[in-house]
């Protein structure tokens, strides 16, 4: 038997206001402002010129382009279900009253690498960016006490902890314990903070970018060539050539900065947050989402422009934006030092969205029982689900201080891809399933739109590559054991509906 949450027992948890509930604050801007403050972040500053260096070059803008498609169309269908259940929990919620219990537990599950790992991520970003800022001014934190164990510097110095990161994740995680509202107007500022860098950044650097650079637009990859004319297996290209530019470069450079575009969902996760959910979650993930994605294809020109992608891979992989401002466009060292402290703040806006994402998502498995009460437990004052907000905090701060950022920014692309095409299929079971119930918002050309959508993120699931997807299993095997060991015994919806029988 298939457990599923009903809609009607959803829908009246959306509207109940009170004791144990969350306060509704937030109106159509606050959920733009809150997609942007957590789309715009690592994955542009940091992980844009990984996928140039490692995968695309200066295709790294058709890379962008491709993940654009994915995240639009899944965007789409998040939108349906957004306006259909509003809600807290994202995916995991639409899941759980469409596809039965356990899908919704594997979404929920795979949630926490895209907003737990993923905070760890930006952490891991902060702390680049934070290192180049003290540069400037002549101090710098010891290489030992600002990377994980498993990075050895140029020079043979081996990392320790990053306890820059860890840091960030321990303030962010206090400031969130205090509530959102407060949250959310820091938010505002800061992006509109964000914007304004990028937009300068693309101005001033489009006059800096050298054509060389770009030549070839697309660099070329031999064994790839080697498979298309006959030459060369398939399997010996998937093994050894795939993914390492070329066509497949593309591809593999879209799953990376597939990282940029995550977060337009935690918009969703706020729904229970939301003065008017049915009209504003869409609105909130749709314009979000356009507007990052023209910012990303010229930022990501403009960078490729103004240095060469190969340096990426050495002197400018880390902090990578300030590296190019300072070694090619002399004049503006005053420029890289607002940029770097804009990111620094920006990424922190990101960490703040993606944690309350989080501690939101386990807020309402626990409600439903597959995971303890105790993240389910709101402050008598605040209003927060602290304690589930200081659990959080040491399981982020562990991954911060002691995985590389490659690593887990790698993670959560794979993890929230993966939740994409469960929502992608979500939308359309739903249709069959409840054809009925109200739908503000529906995703148009069904179920062509979804269908792609699936594929497009199949696709980057596949560019990045065997070792993700070992991460991945290894990660839902986990999920499964703690499912059927104590989600099962536990779950309030399974438990009504045995007494029922
Ligand atoms: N999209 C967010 C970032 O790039 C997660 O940092």
């Amino acid at each position: 038997m298939k457990f599923k949450k009903p809609l009607d027992s959803l829908l009246k948890e959306a509207s109940e206001t009170g004791e144990g509930t969350l306060k509704r604050t937030l109106s159509a801007g606050n959920l733009v402002a809150l997609g942007i403050g957590a789309i715009i972040g690592a994955g542009l500053f940091v992980r844009t010129a990984a996928a140039a260096a490692d995968h695309a070059g200066p295709s790294v803008t058709l890379s962008f382009i491709l993940a654009a498609v994915g995240c639009g169309l899944a965007g789409l269908c998040y939108a349906e279900f957004a306006s259909m259940i509003p809600i807290a929990g994202s995916a995991y919620t639409y899941s759980y009253a469409t596809m039965g219990e356990v899908v919704a537990w594997v979404i929920g599950w795979d949630l926490v690498l895209e907003y737990a790992v993923g905070a760890a991520t930006v952490s891991i970003a902060w702390s680049e960016y934070l290192n180049k800022l003290l540069e400037t001014f002549g101090v710098s934190i010891p290489y030992a006490f600002c990377h994980s164990p498993f990075q050895v510097s140029p020079d043979g110095v081996n990392g320790m902890i990053n306890l820059p990161a860890l840091f960030i994740v321990a303030v962010l995680s206090l400031v969130l314990i205090k509530g959102t509202k407060e949250s959310a107007n820091i938010n505002g500022i800061i992006v509109i903070l964000k914007v304004a860098i990028v937009v300068v950044f693309i101005v001033i650097g489009w006059s800096y970018m050298n054509p060389v650079n770009h030549a070839p637009y697309i660099p070329v990859n031999i064994g790839e060539q080697e498979f298309f004319s006959g030459k060369k297996h398939f399997l010996d290209y998937f093994e050894n050539d795939f993914g390492k530019f070329g066509m497949s470069g593309i591809v593999s450079g879209a799953g990376v900065v597939f990282f940029a575009f995550i977060g337009f969902d935690a918009v969703s996760t706020a729904a229970q947050e939301a003065k008017n959910p049915k009209r504003d979650m869409p609105i909130g993930i749709l314009v979000s989402l356009v507007i990052c994605t023209i910012l990303y294809v010229l930022f990501s020109h403009v960078l490729t422009g103004v240095a060469n992608y190969h340096e990426f891979a050495t002197a400018g992989k880390e902090a990578s934006v300030a590296y190019a401002i300072e070694t090619y466009m002399h004049g503006y060292g005053w420029l890289s030092i607002l940029i770097t402290v804009a990111i620094l703040a920006g990424f922190s806006s990101v960490i703040l969205v993606m944690l309350l994402g989080q501690s939101r998502v386990f807020f309402s498995m626990s409600k439903d029982g597959l995971v303890p009460k105790v993240f389910s437990e709101v402050h008598p004052k605040y209003q927060t689900p602290y304690k589930s907000n200081l659990i959080f905090l040491v399981f982020v701060g562990l991954f911060a201080a002691f995985v590389p950022g490659d690593v887990v920014g790698d993670m959560t692309s794979i993890g929230t891809l993966f939740a994409f095409v469960l929502v992608c299929i979500g939308v359309i079971v739903m249709r069959k399933s409840d054809p009925n119930t109200p739908r503000p918002f529906r995703t148009p050309w069904m179920p062509v739109l979804p269908i792609i959508g699936a594929l497009a993120c199949i696709l980057m699931m596949i560019g990045l590559g065997k070792h993700n997807w070992e991460r991945l299993i290894v990660w839902m095997l986990i999920g499964f054991v703690i499912y059927f060991s104590y989600s099962i015994k536990h779950s309030v919806v399974r438990n009504k509906e045995n007494k029922e029988i």
